[in-house]
């Protein structure tokens, strides 16, 4: 069976959307369901390309046993509408500027991450309370997208 690819955006790829990977890798783990997926994560702006997520993303997710250490930033690209099966937005910005650089033959699906229509919040110049916000906003969201997403398949 084709396998599932999902890409998580948020703007710099350091905060939000390397948890969004992290925590969706864990669950898709935690369920034995590796080989029904791929998850990596981008971020619409380029300022961070090839860095670790913040140490803020990091310490939160290893407070659940999820290591994100290995990730590095990298910003999206026109090549991951055709590449990736669902696109998720952390918030709407995100969102307007992934529609901005979406090809009008890409086959991905775009959508956010939150499914009441709302907006992840960027923590990066909060306080650990805001990662630890998104933390379980990301967890909860994940969560149901990955019933959705195994219930398809
Ligand atoms: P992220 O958070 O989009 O969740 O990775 C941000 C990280 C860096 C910046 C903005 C948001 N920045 O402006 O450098």
């Amino acid at each position: 069976m084709k396998k599932h690819s999902v890409l998580f955006v948020c703007l710099g790829n350091i905060c939000r959307s390397p948890l969004g990977e992290g925590i969706f890798a864990h669950l898709v783990h935690e369920r034995g369901l590796e080989g029904q997926f791929e998850i990596d994560s981008a971020g619409t702006g380029a300022w961070h390309v090839g860095k670790q997520p913040d140490e803020r993303s990091i310490e939160i997710a290893k407070k659940h046993g999820i290591d994100l250490t290995g990730q590095r930033a990298r910003q999206v690209s026109e090549q991951d509408f055709y590449r990736f099966d669902t696109i998720i937005a952390m918030d709407r910005s995100n969102l307007k500027n992934l529609r901005k650089i979406e090809p009008k033959d890409g086959t991905a699906t775009l959508q956010l991450m939150l499914p009441d229509g709302g907006d992840v919040p960027d923590p990066y110049y909060g306080g650990r309370d805001g990662f630890a916000d998104v933390f379980t906003m990301v967890e909860r969201a994940c969560t149901s997208l990955l019933n959705k997403l195994a219930a398809q398949h």
